[in-house]
């Protein structure tokens, strides 16, 4: 059996599939996940350590990166700390910026292959959706092109479905998901829902402290459980900062 969603690919009913990212192709687009480790890749460990910690105490799994505006750095923040976290945890990289993806074209996804928007649309499974990357326990479940019916798609309970299925949850793995921006328009509201806890990105010299209590608004009652400061102007050697903002399980 197959699908064919409305792009015009045939999809397996269960496939998916393995990708062997290319190194020059991952650095030529600031994806230093995968690199031996360096100075570069040390805030993303410090990410990495504060959300396992988090994750152990508070039994939950699926975070979510966003920020204010477009181009803080949500996809290169939750995609690095994916590729980071995978390589001691079983990891699930979700992109949920359905209006403009960028997640497929960072990483060198093939294009001919189902995404997360033919699934929201019942147009394949969610396993037809999934990229394994090789050496790695990461599976990348990119969107394939963007979607002006974003918000239909993302209020459908298929969001919930997959990041609840069976063999996510059997798999103990940790579901990092990249977001669009979180206040123009009611997308992370949606998100919010299926999601545990928010990793908040910030610009230093950009993000306005109004902003980020607008986000703790929108994503509310999900916990904002850390804030990264990314590409600091006053301390350049540390593009990247991580800090605990809250912590703590989910409200009721
Ligand atoms: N710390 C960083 N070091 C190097 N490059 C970065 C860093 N943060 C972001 N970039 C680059 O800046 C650009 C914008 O970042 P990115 O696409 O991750 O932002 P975004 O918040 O996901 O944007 P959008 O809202 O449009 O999805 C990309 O080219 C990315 O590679
Ligand atoms: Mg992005």
């Amino acid at each position: 059996m197959s699908f064919i969603p409305q792009g015009g690919i045939e999809v397996p009913a269960v496939a998916g599939i393995t990708f062997a990212p290319d190194a020059d192709y991952l650095a030529a687009n600031h994806m230093i996940g995968l690199a031996p480790l360096s100075n570069e890749l040390h805030p993303f460990t410090m990410i990495r350590s504060a959300l396992l910690d988090h994750a152990r105490a508070t039994g939950t799994r699926v975070f979510a990166v966003t920020s204010a505006e477009p181009g803080n750095g949500k996809t290169h923040i939750a995609a690095n700390l994916a590729m980071v976290l995978a390589r001691v945890h079983p990891t699930v990289l979700v992109e949920l910026d359905l209006r403009r993806p960028s997640l497929g074209e960072r990483l060198g996804l093939p294009d001919d292959y189902a995404g997360v928007d033919d699934y929201l649309a019942g147009e394949c499974p969610w396993s037809a959706t999934q990229a394994r990357i090789e050496g790695l326990d990461l599976a990348v479940h990119r969107v394939r092109r963007p979607r002006l019916d974003a918000e239909a798609l993302l209020a459908s309970n298929g969001l919930p479905l997959a990041l609840r299925n069976r063999q996510f949850l059997d798999s103990g793995a940790i579901c990092i998901i990249d977001t669009p921006p979180a206040i123009l328009s009611d997308d992370m509201v949606l998100i919010a829902r299926s999601v545990d806890g928010m990793l908040v990105v910030a610009e230093e010299g950009r993000t306005a402290r109004g902003a980020l209590r607008e986000i703790a608004h929108a994503v509310s009652p999900t916990p904002i459980i850390g804030t990264v400061l990314n590409r600091s102007i006053s301390q350049p050697m540390r593009r990247i900062d991580y800090g605990y903002y809250k912590s703590g399980p989910r409200e009721a």
